[in-house]
This record gives structure tokens, sequence and C-alpha cells, in this order.
């Protein structure tokens, strides 16, 4: 999609669509001070037996004759005191879609006042971009035949000379952070038969060069120098072998900067391992690499945006299968910070490939380290697929995930973590084991991993196990992966360096 910004009048404009952004008034469409060229009472009659009330994402395309514009689309806002980021973002899907269905190429908006929206407008800039190019991330690009379609093609966004400025580096920023969930999405969606570990090396390597960051891919011999025994643990069982991807964007513009480490679990096929899972639904376990694409696409996004931060994402990336070399529950493997741990369930692999990933992510002393992962099934049983559930040793964290959680609608839910949780998960035969009591398990499971993590860094881990997959489509994205974690971590890196 292209983008540009335009003082012309809305009348005056040649395109396929002309898109208004209407607001909700006593269950009406509010229809004043619409430069539609349609005489306002014409308008009101064709409005008013439309069954069009301007809810939000409600759409009414309209056949023009006083525009320039073949034809007028109202757009729901709802009402005022409601609308948010999000429903700019959500309203743009729809008419994104809307203007693919009508195979309108050339869109113009009309940009709400900034005072009416209690919205300025970078930010509107910036959550209409994002919605349109998320909501039309295309899935089924394995059908044979099936090009993926780049319409519609070109936007205008309509305002005032002196409203451009702000409207344009929204723009900016938007296209950057709907390319990093996008590319996050793809990465879930390709099948594990195709996105083994190695391949996710090759893509984050080609993302990485294209980007201008250094990137080092870790092999088992590599590995086993550093005694990563859980991460060649969990790829034991499978012919595709693990590797650690790790990239470096060296962003910092003074020594000042703080050094910020994303890591990310990649498991690209969930088995279960010998404790194998049940074969219902098995198949959405090719999601389990959630978190691996989700600190990608943040890389991305921060490496575009060029934040004044030194960056190193590293992503330990495995297939966890049962098989005659996998290993067993009651296994001992040594981890590579030296502690032993007792495999108690095979299907508890995440965190096992963390434990050393985070060990290798504190190695550049970072100043904060987030972690995302697909990790336990008993925070989609606390939290649903709404929110990601965060525990972190940190309020600074806390404060700025919620924060960009809040604005870019990746919201984190806050879960406790403390020593107790780390207690729980000490072993009997060795120091740790892998399997914690059944419940608070999204708890215990972080408690597990702080055994990894410097106690003096400022430290977050967000369990995304059940936002990172939409079965159903969504305003905002298709089926599959949501790209989940991607803007959120990006912009949390954004609020850590301002
Ligand atoms: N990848 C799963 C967690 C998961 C579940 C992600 C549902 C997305 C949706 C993880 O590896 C796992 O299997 N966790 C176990 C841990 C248990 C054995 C302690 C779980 O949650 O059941
Ligand atoms: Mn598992
Ligand atoms: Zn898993």
């Amino acid at each position: 999609m292209r983008w540009s910004i335009t003082k012309t009048q809305a009348t005056e404009t040649a395109g396929d669509l002309l898109v208004f952004p209407v607001f909700q008034k006593n269950d009406q469409a509010d229809l004043k001070n619409l430069a539609t060229g349609t005489k306002p009472a014409d308008l009101k009659k064709q409005v008013s037996t439309s069954g069009f009330d301007a809810k939000a994402t409600g759409l009414l395309p309209l056949f023009s004759t006083g525009t320039k514009a073949s034809w007028l689309l109202l757009a729901g806002l709802g009402t005022a005191e409601k609308v948010g980021l999000d429903t700019i973002r959500r309203l743009a899907g729809a008419v994104a879609k809307q203007a693919r269905s009508m195979k309108a190429d050339r869109i113009l908006v009309a940009v709400p006042e900034k005072e009416s929206l209690g919205i300025d407008d970078e930010a509107f800039a910036r959550a209409w971009v994002e919605g349109a190019e998320m909501a039309l991330f295309a899935v089924g690009i394995l059908k044979t035949g099936k090009k993926a379609k780049e319409l519609p093609g070109s936007w205008k966004l309509l305002a005032d000379a002196t409203r451009h400025k702000d409207l344009r580096a929204g723009v900016l920023e938007g296209e950057k952070f709907a390319s990093g969930c996008n590319f996050a999405r793809d990465l879930v969606n390709q099948p594990p038969n195709l996105l083994t570990p190695i391949k996710m090396a090759e893509e984050a390597k080609a993302m990485a060069k294209a980007e201008g960051m250094k990137c080092k891919i870790l092999n088992v011999a590599q590995m086993e120098k550093l005694n990563m025994g859980g991460i060649l643990g969990v790829g034991q069982g499978s012919v595709n072998p693990p590797r650690l991807i790790v990239l470096e964007y060296k962003g910092g513009k003074s020594r000042k900067s703080p050094t910020i480490a994303l890591v990310g679990k990649g498991v690209t096929f969930d088995t279960g391992g010998i404790s194998l899972k049940p074969g219902a639904n098995m198949d959405l376990m090719k999601s389990d690499m959630g978190g691996a694409a989700a600190v990608l696409g943040a890389a991305q996004i921060v490496a575009r945006l060029g934040l004044d931060v030194n960056l190193v994402t590293v992503v330990p990336t495995a297939e966890n299968m049962p098989d005659g070399n996998a290993v067993r529950p009651a296994d001992v493997i040594t981890m590579a910070n030296g502690k032993t741990v007792e495999i108690l369930n095979t299907d508890a692999e995440g965190r096992l490939i963390l434990g050393d990933a985070l060990w290798y992510a504190g190695k550049s002393k970072p100043d904060y380290i987030m972690d995302a992962a697909t990790l336990t099934g008993a925070c989609v049983v606390a939290l649903g697929h709404h929110f990601a559930g965060l525990m972190s040793n940190s309020g600074e964290l806390i404060d700025s995930l919620k924060q960009a959680g809040g604005e870019t609608f990746e919201r984190v839910w806050h879960l406790p973590l403390i020593d107790e949780h780390k207690d729980a998960m000490k072993g009997t035969w060795s120091d740790l084991k892998n399997l914690g009591p059944r419940e608070g398990g999204a708890m215990t499971a972080a408690g597990f991993l702080a055994h990894f993590v410097d106690e003096t860094t400022q430290w977050a881990h967000i369990d995304i196990a059940g936002p990172s997959y939409s079965e159903k489509a969504t305003a905002t994205g298709p089926v599959g992966g949501t790209g989940f974690g991607a803007r959120l971590m990006a912009r949390a890196v954004q609020i850590l360096v301002s």
C-alpha cells in the first residue's frame, strides 16, 4: 500500500472511494460538517433509510454525484466518548476490506478533526495505517493459483496543510509497526514441515540483513560448547536440529543508551515429546514459535524506527518430537548456567530452551530483558485469548508494558511472581525440575525462568499462549498468527528509551 497526505478539498480529489469517518450520536449517524458534495437533506434521507447508525466499524457505501471520487463511504466511529486508538485501527481495517471487495484502488480519507476525536493526528495516522495494513494481511498463500493481491494500492489522507507533519510522522510509524506484526504472523502461519528451526534461522538472517542488523546462528556443535542442555535436550528427538539465533541492533547513540534483550520461544512444533499431547487441535502447536516471531517482528520495528538503543534478540528454536533419541521423563540435563534440571514432563519444553537463551542474553549485561513465549496452557485458562500474562521483577517494565499494551491493544495482565514460585521448581534429584504443581502454572513456569536471570536485571516474562493465535478472523487480522507481541514490545522499547 502507498500512503500520501494532501490538502485538496474532499470533493475535488479524484479517486475510487472517499471515506468519511462519522460519529454516532443519540443512536444515529451524526452527519454534521461532512463535505460530501451531497445536499445535507439528501444525505440525511439516504442514511436514515439505510439502517446505518455509525456504530463502530459499521459502513455505508453511497454512490456519489457531488465529488470527483466515484463512491462515498460513511465509516462509523461509534460514540465520541468511546472512540479510542483501537476503534481507529478496527475501522481502518473494515474500510480496507470494503475497498478491496469494491476493487477500489484509490482511497481518500477525510481525516476527522482531532478535537472531536480526542486523538492527535500522529496517533490517528499511525493507528489508521496499522489497521488497514494488518487487516489485509494475506492467508492461504500455499493454495495453488492464489496470489497475494496488493489491493487497494494508494491511500490519500485529506487534511489542512498545518496537520501534514504530524500525519506524515504517524504514517511512517504505522507502516513499520504493521510490517513487524505481519512479519511475525507470516512466521507463525508457515507450516512446521516448512518452518523448521533451520528455516527460522534463515528467515531471521534475511530479515537482519535487510534491516542492517548483525546475525549469528549457533548450531548444535556450538551449543554443545556452551553446555546448552536445555535447547539440545528438547531438540534431540527431531531430525530437524535446533539452533540459537542471535540478532544485534547497534542503535545506541551514546554511552548512556540502554541495552535491551528480547528473548522468544521458538518451538517450531510442539507434540509434547514423549509426554505426547492428545491429538485434538495438535495442529495449533505450529504456533509454538509465536514468541520467536514476536521478538523478531519487534526487532524489525525497532531497527526501522532507528531507536536509540542496543537491542539483542535471542531466539532458541527447536522441534519437540517423540523419538528413540528424545529426552524422557526422569532424565536430568545440565543447562548452560550449570544448573541441573530433572525433566518430569517433556511437554514443559519451552522453559528448558528459554533457560539457556535467557542465560545467553544475560551475557551482554542488558539493562532490561523481555521474553515472550507461548509457555503455558494455564495462562490461557486464567486470562483467555485477549490478554497475555505479564510476570516481572521490575515496576518500570510492568508500567511500560501496560502502557504499550493499552496503546497497541496487545494487552497484558500483571500476574504475581514471588520467591515461592521460584522455590516450587526446586528438584528432588537435581537443582530444578521442569514441572511444578498444577495450580498457578503460568507463575511457576515464570518461577523456573527466574533461575536463569540475574536477580538485579530488570526482566519481564510475557506468556502469549492465549493471544498469539486466533481461530477466527478479527477486524484487524485473518485467522492464524496474530503477531501478538511484536508491536507491544517495540512500543515498550520506544517508551523505555524516550
Ligand atoms: N506450548 C505449550 C503451551 C500452550 C498451550 C501454548 C496451549 C498455546 C496453547 C507448552 O509447551 C506446554 O505444553 N505446556 C504445558 C506445561 C505443563 C506440562 C507443565 C501445559 O501448559 O500444559
Ligand atoms: Mn509443550
Ligand atoms: Zn510448547
